[in-house]
Protein backbone atom coordinates (compact mmCIF):
# COMPACT_ATOMS: atom_id res chain seq x y z
CA UNK A 1 0.00 0.00 0.00
CA UNK A 2 1.24 3.41 -0.85
CA UNK A 3 1.61 6.37 1.93
CA UNK A 4 -1.26 8.39 1.00
CA UNK A 5 -3.25 4.95 1.52
CA UNK A 6 -1.92 3.91 4.49
CA UNK A 7 -2.58 7.65 5.43
CA UNK A 8 -6.02 7.22 4.27
CA UNK A 9 -6.49 4.15 6.57
CA UNK A 10 -5.26 5.54 9.57
CA UNK A 11 -7.82 8.15 9.20
CA UNK A 12 -11.05 6.01 8.18
CA UNK A 13 -10.02 3.00 9.46
CA UNK A 14 -10.99 0.94 6.38
CA UNK A 15 -8.35 1.24 3.46
CA UNK A 16 -9.33 3.32 0.59
CA UNK A 17 -10.38 2.28 -3.07
CA UNK A 18 -7.53 4.34 -5.32
CA UNK A 19 -4.82 6.48 -5.11
CA UNK A 20 -4.20 9.17 -8.06
CA UNK A 21 -2.22 12.18 -8.15
CA UNK A 22 -2.05 15.47 -10.00
CA UNK A 23 1.52 17.18 -10.53
CA UNK A 24 1.54 20.97 -10.05
CA UNK A 25 3.16 23.05 -13.19
CA UNK A 26 4.84 26.15 -13.97
CA UNK A 27 4.37 27.62 -17.00
CA UNK A 28 7.09 28.20 -19.72
CA UNK A 29 5.88 30.74 -21.51
CA UNK A 30 2.32 32.12 -22.45
CA UNK A 31 1.18 34.18 -19.04
CA UNK A 32 -2.27 35.99 -18.63
CA UNK A 33 -3.31 34.50 -21.92
CA UNK A 34 -5.55 31.45 -21.05
CA UNK A 35 -8.92 33.67 -19.99
CA UNK A 36 -8.37 35.50 -23.23
CA UNK A 37 -8.80 32.66 -24.87
CA UNK A 38 -4.91 32.50 -26.13
CA UNK A 39 -2.21 29.98 -25.92
CA UNK A 40 -0.21 28.36 -23.36
CA UNK A 41 2.97 26.05 -22.92
CA UNK A 42 3.50 25.23 -19.38
CA UNK A 43 4.94 21.65 -17.85
CA UNK A 44 4.05 19.52 -15.13
CA UNK A 45 6.15 19.20 -12.16
CA UNK A 46 7.26 16.25 -9.95
CA UNK A 47 5.96 17.67 -7.04
CA UNK A 48 2.22 16.42 -7.37
CA UNK A 49 -0.50 16.22 -4.79
CA UNK A 50 -1.86 12.33 -3.89
CA UNK A 51 -5.71 11.94 -3.19
CA UNK A 52 -6.73 8.35 -1.69
CA UNK A 53 -10.19 8.20 -1.34
CA UNK A 54 -13.35 5.74 -1.38
CA UNK A 55 -16.86 6.03 -2.67
CA UNK A 56 -19.66 6.26 -0.28
CA UNK A 57 -23.20 5.85 -0.80
CA UNK A 58 -25.28 7.58 1.86
CA UNK A 59 -24.43 11.00 0.15
CA UNK A 60 -21.68 12.08 2.69
CA UNK A 61 -18.41 13.50 2.29
CA UNK A 62 -15.50 13.63 4.56
CA UNK A 63 -11.99 15.52 3.37
CA UNK A 64 -9.04 14.57 5.50
CA UNK A 65 -5.49 16.22 4.42
CA UNK A 66 -2.20 16.01 5.84
CA UNK A 67 -1.02 19.32 5.62
CA UNK A 68 -3.69 20.78 7.58
CA UNK A 69 -5.80 19.83 10.97
CA UNK A 70 -8.31 21.48 9.58
CA UNK A 71 -10.93 18.61 8.11
CA UNK A 72 -14.79 18.38 6.69
CA UNK A 73 -17.76 15.85 7.20
CA UNK A 74 -20.83 16.77 6.00
CA UNK A 75 -23.42 16.32 3.34
CA UNK A 76 -22.91 16.58 -0.67
CA UNK A 77 -26.53 18.73 -0.89
CA UNK A 78 -25.35 20.78 1.62
CA UNK A 79 -21.72 21.98 -0.50
CA UNK A 80 -22.74 25.59 -1.60
CA UNK A 81 -20.50 28.25 -2.57
CA UNK A 82 -18.96 30.41 0.66
CA UNK A 83 -20.39 27.16 2.99
CA UNK A 84 -16.87 25.33 3.23
CA UNK A 85 -13.51 26.79 5.23
CA UNK A 86 -10.02 26.87 3.77
CA UNK A 87 -8.73 24.17 1.38
CA UNK A 88 -11.83 22.31 1.93
CA UNK A 89 -13.50 24.38 -1.10
CA UNK A 90 -11.31 22.79 -3.28
CA UNK A 91 -12.32 19.38 -2.66
CA UNK A 92 -15.69 20.77 -2.19
CA UNK A 93 -16.05 22.48 -5.23
CA UNK A 94 -14.79 19.90 -7.68
CA UNK A 95 -17.86 17.62 -6.55
CA UNK A 96 -20.22 20.45 -6.50
CA UNK A 97 -19.28 21.60 -9.88
CA UNK A 98 -19.53 17.29 -11.18
CA UNK A 99 -23.21 17.13 -9.17
CA UNK A 100 -23.94 20.49 -10.93
CA UNK A 101 -23.01 19.00 -14.47
CA UNK A 102 -24.70 16.21 -14.11
CA UNK A 103 -21.70 13.50 -13.05
CA UNK A 104 -22.78 10.96 -10.63
CA UNK A 105 -20.82 11.22 -7.13
CA UNK A 106 -22.63 10.44 -4.57
CA UNK A 107 -20.34 10.62 -1.80
CA UNK A 108 -16.89 10.59 -0.81
CA UNK A 109 -14.06 10.25 1.62
CA UNK A 110 -10.79 11.54 0.82
CA UNK A 111 -7.48 11.99 2.27
CA UNK A 112 -4.74 14.09 0.42
CA UNK A 113 -1.07 14.67 1.01
CA UNK A 114 0.81 16.97 -1.06
CA UNK A 115 4.89 17.99 -2.16
CA UNK A 116 3.47 20.88 -3.87
CA UNK A 117 4.40 24.00 -2.15
CA UNK A 118 1.47 26.11 -1.01
CA UNK A 119 0.62 29.38 -1.68
CA UNK A 120 3.69 29.81 -4.69
CA UNK A 121 1.65 29.91 -7.68
CA UNK A 122 2.77 26.23 -8.79
CA UNK A 123 -1.05 25.31 -8.87
CA UNK A 124 -1.50 23.42 -5.79
CA UNK A 125 -5.20 24.28 -5.71
CA UNK A 126 -5.66 23.11 -9.53
CA UNK A 127 -4.18 19.78 -8.39
CA UNK A 128 -6.79 19.56 -5.39
CA UNK A 129 -9.50 19.74 -6.97
CA UNK A 130 -8.70 17.42 -10.51
CA UNK A 131 -7.55 15.01 -8.15
CA UNK A 132 -10.83 14.97 -6.20
CA UNK A 133 -12.49 14.98 -10.03
CA UNK A 134 -10.42 12.16 -11.18
CA UNK A 135 -11.20 10.24 -7.83
CA UNK A 136 -14.67 11.09 -7.74
CA UNK A 137 -15.31 10.19 -11.43
CA UNK A 138 -13.40 7.16 -11.10
CA UNK A 139 -15.06 5.68 -8.61
CA UNK A 140 -18.45 6.54 -9.32
CA UNK A 141 -18.08 5.03 -12.81
CA UNK A 142 -18.53 7.89 -14.55
CA UNK A 143 -15.48 8.40 -16.35
CA UNK A 144 -15.14 11.66 -17.94
CA UNK A 145 -13.09 12.76 -20.66
CA UNK A 146 -9.63 15.42 -19.59
CA UNK A 147 -10.99 17.91 -20.92
CA UNK A 148 -14.22 17.88 -19.48
CA UNK A 149 -12.74 17.43 -15.99
CA UNK A 150 -10.79 20.64 -16.69
CA UNK A 151 -13.57 22.31 -17.65
CA UNK A 152 -15.35 21.07 -14.12
CA UNK A 153 -12.20 21.76 -11.90
CA UNK A 154 -12.15 25.37 -13.51
CA UNK A 155 -15.84 25.93 -12.51
CA UNK A 156 -15.15 24.39 -9.10
CA UNK A 157 -12.82 27.36 -8.46
CA UNK A 158 -14.85 30.08 -10.63
CA UNK A 159 -18.28 29.29 -8.80
CA UNK A 160 -17.29 27.51 -5.76
CA UNK A 161 -14.11 28.92 -4.46
CA UNK A 162 -14.55 32.41 -6.36
CA UNK A 163 -10.91 32.66 -7.93
CA UNK A 164 -11.89 34.22 -11.66
CA UNK A 165 -8.91 31.97 -13.37
CA UNK A 166 -8.38 30.55 -16.56
CA UNK A 167 -8.18 27.15 -17.36
CA UNK A 168 -4.41 26.55 -17.85
CA UNK A 169 -3.28 24.84 -14.25
CA UNK A 170 -6.04 22.33 -14.63
CA UNK A 171 -5.37 21.72 -18.32
CA UNK A 172 -1.83 21.67 -17.26
CA UNK A 173 -2.51 19.17 -14.51
CA UNK A 174 -4.50 16.83 -16.04
CA UNK A 175 -2.93 16.88 -19.95
CA UNK A 176 0.49 16.96 -19.74
CA UNK A 177 3.20 14.21 -20.52
CA UNK A 178 6.48 13.41 -19.59
CA UNK A 179 9.74 15.00 -21.14
CA UNK A 180 7.05 17.62 -22.43
CA UNK A 181 5.73 20.88 -22.53
CA UNK A 182 1.86 21.52 -23.58
CA UNK A 183 1.58 23.34 -25.64
CA UNK A 184 -2.64 24.19 -25.21
CA UNK A 185 -4.91 26.30 -27.65
CA UNK A 186 -7.26 27.19 -24.46
CA UNK A 187 -9.84 28.08 -27.09
CA UNK A 188 -10.79 24.45 -28.35
CA UNK A 189 -8.73 22.75 -25.52
CA UNK A 190 -6.66 21.11 -28.48
CA UNK A 191 -3.42 20.30 -26.45
CA UNK A 192 -0.31 19.04 -28.66
CA UNK A 193 3.09 17.83 -26.09
CA UNK A 194 5.85 19.44 -27.16
CA UNK A 195 9.28 17.80 -26.62
CA UNK A 196 11.36 19.68 -23.67
CA UNK A 197 14.21 17.99 -22.14
CA UNK A 198 16.71 20.98 -21.60
CA UNK A 199 19.20 18.36 -19.94
CA UNK A 200 19.36 16.47 -23.27
CA UNK A 201 20.67 19.93 -24.80
CA UNK A 202 23.15 20.45 -21.77
CA UNK A 203 20.30 22.38 -19.98
CA UNK A 204 18.26 22.73 -17.22
CA UNK A 205 15.08 25.20 -15.70
CA UNK A 206 15.31 26.41 -12.52
CA UNK A 207 12.16 27.51 -10.42
CA UNK A 208 13.03 30.06 -8.20
CA UNK A 209 10.20 30.73 -5.77
CA UNK A 210 10.46 33.71 -4.61
CA UNK A 211 9.03 33.52 -1.23
CA UNK A 212 7.51 37.03 -1.84
CA UNK A 213 4.07 37.44 -0.27
CA UNK A 214 1.52 37.82 -2.49
CA UNK A 215 -0.12 41.17 -2.68
CA UNK A 216 -3.39 41.74 -4.07
CA UNK A 217 -3.20 38.40 -5.75
CA UNK A 218 -7.15 38.03 -5.95
CA UNK A 219 -8.59 41.28 -6.73
CA UNK A 220 -5.56 42.73 -9.22
CA UNK A 221 -6.30 39.49 -11.34
CA UNK A 222 -9.82 39.97 -11.82
CA UNK A 223 -9.06 43.55 -12.72
CA UNK A 224 -6.80 42.35 -15.49
CA UNK A 225 -9.19 40.09 -16.81
CA UNK A 226 -12.37 42.33 -16.70
CA UNK A 227 -10.00 45.41 -18.81
CA UNK A 228 -9.23 42.19 -21.18
CA UNK A 229 -12.60 41.34 -21.25
CA UNK A 230 -13.66 45.08 -21.97
CA UNK A 231 -10.86 45.57 -24.44
CA UNK A 232 -12.27 42.68 -26.47
CA UNK A 233 -15.54 44.00 -26.38
CA UNK A 234 -14.45 47.37 -27.54
CA UNK A 235 -12.97 45.95 -30.00
CA UNK A 236 -15.66 43.69 -31.30
CA UNK A 237 -13.70 40.44 -31.17
CA UNK A 238 -15.16 37.63 -28.81
CA UNK A 239 -11.60 37.36 -27.17
CA UNK A 240 -8.27 39.24 -27.31
CA UNK A 241 -6.91 36.21 -28.90
CA UNK A 242 -8.67 37.56 -32.22
CA UNK A 243 -6.10 40.01 -31.86
CA UNK A 244 -3.07 39.06 -34.06
CA UNK A 245 0.38 40.84 -34.21
CA UNK A 246 -0.45 42.05 -37.57
CA UNK A 247 -3.65 44.19 -36.30
CA UNK A 248 -2.20 45.14 -32.98
CA UNK A 249 -1.44 48.71 -34.19
CA UNK A 250 -5.03 49.16 -35.29
CA UNK A 251 -6.35 47.74 -32.14
CA UNK A 252 -4.25 50.38 -30.15
CA UNK A 253 -5.07 53.44 -31.91
CA UNK A 254 -9.14 52.10 -31.27
CA UNK A 255 -8.70 52.10 -27.50
CA UNK A 256 -8.26 54.92 -25.03
CA UNK A 257 -5.02 55.92 -23.84
CA UNK A 258 -3.59 54.36 -20.83
CA UNK A 259 -3.37 50.94 -18.87
CA UNK A 260 -6.03 49.47 -21.32
CA UNK A 261 -3.60 49.68 -24.01
CA UNK A 262 -0.49 48.01 -22.35
CA UNK A 263 -2.74 45.25 -21.24
CA UNK A 264 -3.59 44.57 -24.83
CA UNK A 265 -0.71 45.29 -26.04
CA UNK A 266 1.06 42.22 -23.42
CA UNK A 267 -1.89 39.87 -24.58
CA UNK A 268 -0.83 39.70 -28.12
CA UNK A 269 2.41 40.16 -28.15
CA UNK A 270 2.41 36.74 -25.48
CA UNK A 271 0.35 34.92 -27.43
CA UNK A 272 3.00 35.55 -30.88
CA UNK A 273 5.77 34.65 -28.60
CA UNK A 274 4.14 30.98 -27.47
CA UNK A 275 4.17 30.44 -31.22
CA UNK A 276 6.99 30.97 -31.64
CA UNK A 277 8.73 29.07 -28.14
CA UNK A 278 6.38 25.84 -29.40
CA UNK A 279 7.86 26.38 -32.78
CA UNK A 280 11.30 26.24 -31.23
CA UNK A 281 10.45 23.26 -29.09
CA UNK A 282 9.06 21.53 -32.03
CA UNK A 283 12.39 22.15 -34.03
CA UNK A 284 14.74 21.30 -30.90
CA UNK A 285 16.08 24.18 -30.18
CA UNK A 286 15.54 24.65 -26.66
CA UNK A 287 18.58 27.44 -26.47
CA UNK A 288 16.60 29.95 -28.69
CA UNK A 289 13.72 29.84 -26.27
CA UNK A 290 15.73 31.89 -23.61
CA UNK A 291 15.21 35.54 -25.26
CA UNK A 292 11.63 35.17 -25.33
CA UNK A 293 11.06 34.55 -21.92
CA UNK A 294 13.12 37.20 -20.53
CA UNK A 295 11.02 39.49 -23.54
CA UNK A 296 7.36 37.98 -22.20
CA UNK A 297 9.22 38.84 -18.46
CA UNK A 298 10.02 42.87 -19.89
CA UNK A 299 6.06 42.81 -21.06
CA UNK A 300 4.68 40.87 -17.58
CA UNK A 301 6.51 43.40 -15.87
CA UNK A 302 5.83 47.16 -17.70
CA UNK A 303 2.51 46.79 -19.81
CA UNK A 304 0.78 43.84 -17.72
CA UNK A 305 1.73 45.07 -14.61
CA UNK A 306 2.24 42.00 -12.34
CA UNK A 307 5.39 41.69 -11.31
CA UNK A 308 6.79 42.82 -7.18
CA UNK A 309 10.59 44.20 -6.52
CA UNK A 310 11.30 40.16 -5.17
CA UNK A 311 10.73 38.85 -8.80
CA UNK A 312 12.38 41.65 -11.06
CA UNK A 313 15.86 41.03 -8.23
CA UNK A 314 15.37 37.10 -9.05
CA UNK A 315 14.88 37.70 -12.98
CA UNK A 316 17.91 40.22 -13.39
CA UNK A 317 20.24 38.49 -11.19
CA UNK A 318 19.74 35.00 -13.42
CA UNK A 319 20.41 36.71 -16.54
CA UNK A 320 23.28 38.75 -14.98
CA UNK A 321 24.70 35.42 -13.72
CA UNK A 322 24.10 33.67 -17.79
CA UNK A 323 20.54 32.74 -17.56
CA UNK A 324 19.93 32.12 -21.53
CA UNK A 325 16.41 33.70 -20.35
CA UNK A 326 14.14 34.09 -17.26
CA UNK A 327 10.62 35.08 -16.60
CA UNK A 328 7.81 35.24 -13.74
CA UNK A 329 5.51 32.24 -14.06
CA UNK A 330 1.92 32.16 -12.88
CA UNK A 331 -0.04 34.91 -12.03
CA UNK A 332 2.40 37.44 -10.87
CA UNK A 333 2.21 39.36 -7.36
CA UNK A 334 5.01 36.82 -5.92
CA UNK A 335 5.17 33.24 -6.52
CA UNK A 336 7.67 32.07 -8.63
CA UNK A 337 10.57 33.17 -11.82
CA UNK A 338 11.79 30.87 -14.00
CA UNK A 339 15.44 30.35 -15.32
CA UNK A 340 16.63 28.59 -18.44
CA UNK A 341 20.51 28.03 -17.60
CA UNK A 342 23.31 26.04 -18.73
CA UNK A 343 23.04 22.89 -16.90
CA UNK A 344 26.69 23.77 -15.57
CA UNK A 345 25.83 26.83 -14.66
CA UNK A 346 23.04 25.93 -11.95
CA UNK A 347 24.55 26.61 -8.92
CA UNK A 348 26.32 30.04 -9.88
CA UNK A 349 22.89 31.01 -10.90
CA UNK A 350 21.23 30.19 -7.83
CA UNK A 351 24.31 31.43 -5.85
CA UNK A 352 23.53 35.03 -7.49
CA UNK A 353 20.00 35.03 -6.97
CA UNK A 354 21.02 34.19 -3.18
CA UNK A 355 23.32 37.06 -2.74
CA UNK A 356 20.75 39.75 -4.44
CA UNK A 357 18.25 38.64 -2.14
CA UNK A 358 20.87 38.68 1.09
CA UNK A 359 21.59 42.28 -0.23
CA UNK A 360 18.47 43.67 -0.48
CA UNK A 361 17.02 41.89 3.06
CA UNK A 362 14.44 39.76 0.91
CA UNK A 363 13.48 36.25 2.46
CA UNK A 364 15.92 33.53 0.87
CA UNK A 365 14.63 32.21 -2.09
CA UNK A 366 14.05 28.34 -2.52
CA UNK A 367 15.71 27.20 -5.79
CA UNK A 368 14.85 23.79 -7.76
CA UNK A 369 14.93 22.11 -11.00
CA UNK A 370 11.88 21.16 -12.99
CA UNK A 371 11.81 17.88 -14.45
CA UNK A 372 9.08 17.98 -17.03
CA UNK A 373 6.33 15.05 -15.21
CA UNK A 374 3.36 13.45 -16.78
CA UNK A 375 0.20 14.87 -15.88
CA UNK A 376 -2.91 13.22 -13.44
CA UNK A 377 -3.27 9.61 -12.92
CA UNK A 378 -4.49 6.58 -10.85
CA UNK A 379 -1.70 5.68 -9.07
CA UNK A 380 -2.93 2.64 -7.14
CA UNK A 381 -4.15 0.16 -7.83
CA UNK A 382 -2.04 0.74 -11.14
C1 LIG B 1 -3.08 31.89 -12.64
C2 LIG B 1 -4.40 31.37 -13.19
C3 LIG B 1 -4.24 30.86 -14.63
C4 LIG B 1 -3.54 31.89 -15.50
C5 LIG B 1 -2.29 32.43 -14.82
C6 LIG B 1 -1.67 33.56 -15.60
O1 LIG B 1 -2.17 30.84 -12.50
O2 LIG B 1 -4.89 30.33 -12.37
O3 LIG B 1 -5.49 30.50 -15.16
O4 LIG B 1 -4.41 32.92 -15.86
O5 LIG B 1 -2.56 32.88 -13.50
O6 LIG B 1 -1.18 33.12 -16.79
Amino acid sequence: MNDTAAAFHTAFGYPPEGVWTAPGRINLIGEHTDYNDGYVLPIALSQALTAAAARRTDGRVRFRSLQSPEGFDGRLADLAPGSTPAWVAYPAGALWAAAEAGTRVDGLDLLVDSTIPAGAGLSSSAALVCATLLAATGLHGSATPLEKVARLAQRAENTFVGMPCGIMDQAASLLSVEGHALFLDTRTLVAEPVPFAPREHGLALLVIDTRAPHRLVESAYADRRRSCEEAARALGVAALRDVTESGLGSALAALPEGAVRHRVRHVVTENARVLAAADLLRAGDVRSVGPLLTASHASLRDDYEVSVPEVDAAVDAALAAGALGARITGGGFGGCVIALVEADGRETCSAAVRTAYRERGFTAPAVFEAAPAAGAHRVHPA
